[in-house]
């Protein structure tokens, strides 16, 4: 499969929005979805008195399409998406998008834009977006009565500038905290929330912020995009347990990776932040996120450094890393039904 890729800086794009060609958008009316198809326009236009706008009833996914060394154009896990979003929309009372339709419009939107798909070996990606939202009119405190679901695609490079260079973190006095089982709300998660504590961070010349749970303040979460894995000092793998953090698939992936691929002990649990100083490597996890190490986290108490140290990945850490990214981009063997071949 060979296409005339667009003149695109590949391997110097950052983690950015670069609209392409095309988009797929259907709309849910008088209880039904229509047939769905691809538009040119990036624009959305809606009701002042959008639900989508008065109560952020909305949400939305995230996941990346690769092209592997032998030129396919691949999306990794693409139904795990499909079925998350499906639970995010039970949950905020919006007209779930079938899996299937989901994967067939992905199928569709990328197909359309595969010029945009970052050639192999570029270390850069095709984001897509899935988002759906109230697009009907409603003032009382009610469901809309309309709703629309968008794929947007834009191709990126890394989530965090720097490469790998690990990430100096900020134990948040902000809480943070998801619905459920669901996925990206943007108001049940607080993504908008999250951006004053994030800054807050930044400006103290941190990376990104870690946090933990709300009720008790004890236990680690997550961070504002991804989540975090850790490995103990004898070499076991392990992860946040907490129905209030995103049931990332990334994670979910690396945990069957650690176990099956790489032959490690995974212990997936609550995870104490009193636990820290017993961790030799950390990373952060998530579609932007892959795998970013962790330097160092700072607390109350002052900045623990975790032994891998601000160089450079952990040895776990980077045979986790190298084992996703293989799979994902063909070198390395995938699990049956991890990844779906588009083009
Ligand atoms: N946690 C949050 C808050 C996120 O926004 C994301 C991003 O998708 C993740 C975790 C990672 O999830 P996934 O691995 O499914 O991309
Ligand atoms: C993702 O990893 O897909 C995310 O959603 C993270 C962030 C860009 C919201």
């Amino acid at each position: 499969m060979s296409v005339e890729k667009k003149p695109i800086d590949w391997a110097n794009l950052s983690f950015g929005y670069l609209p392409t060609d095309w988009r797929y958008v259907s709309v849910y009316k008088h209880g039904a979805w229509d047939d769905g198809g691809l538009t040119d326009d990036p624009n959305v236009v809606m009701s002042e008195c959008a639900g989508a706008l008065q109560y952020a009833q909305t949400c939305f996914e995230g996941l990346k399409v690769y092209t592997t060394v032998d030129d396919r154009i691949v999306a990794f896990r693409p139904d795990l998406n499909a079925q998350r979003m499906y639970e995010t929309a039970k949950r905020l009372v919006m007209p779930p998008f079938p899996v299937d339709r989901f994967l067939s419009a992905l199928d569709e939107v990328v197909t359309a834009n595969k010029a945009f798909v970052p050639p192999y070996g570029s270390g850069a990606s095709l984001y897509i977006r899935p988002y759906m939202y109230g697009s009907g009119a409603i003032i009382g405190v009610a469901p809309a009565p309309e709703y629309t679901f968008r794929i947007f695609t834009t191709p990126v490079g890394p989530y965090f500038k720097g490469g790998v260079k690990p990430l100096r973190l900020l134990v948040s006095e902000y809480d943070r905290a998801a619905p459920n089982g669901t996925g990206h709300i943007k108001a049940g998660l607080n993504y908008a929330m999250s951006l004053y504590a994030g800054l807050e961070a930044k400006k103290q010349g941190f990376d990104e912020n870690m946090y933990l749970d709300s009720q008790t303040r004890t236990y680690i979460e997550e961070t504002g995009g991804a989540n975090f894995i850790f490995v103990t000092k004898d070499g076991k793998v392990v992860t946040p347990k907490s129905p209030t953090i995103l049931p990332s698939i990334t994670r979910r992936s690396l945990i069957s990776v650690a176990r099956e691929y790489l032959g490690l002990e995974v212990e997936e649990r609550k995870i104490e932040l009193s636990e820290l100083p017993e961790f030799v490597e950390g990373g952060l996890c998530g579609t932007a996120a892959v795998i970013s190490p962790i330097g160092s986290v700072t607390t109350r108490d002052g900045e623990v450094f975790l032994p891998s140290g601000m160089k450079e990945m952990g040895p776990i850490t980077k045979k986790l890393y190298d084992t996703l990214t293989g799979i994902q981009y063909g070198t390395i063997e995938a699990p049956k039904g991890w990844i779906r071949t588009i083009v």
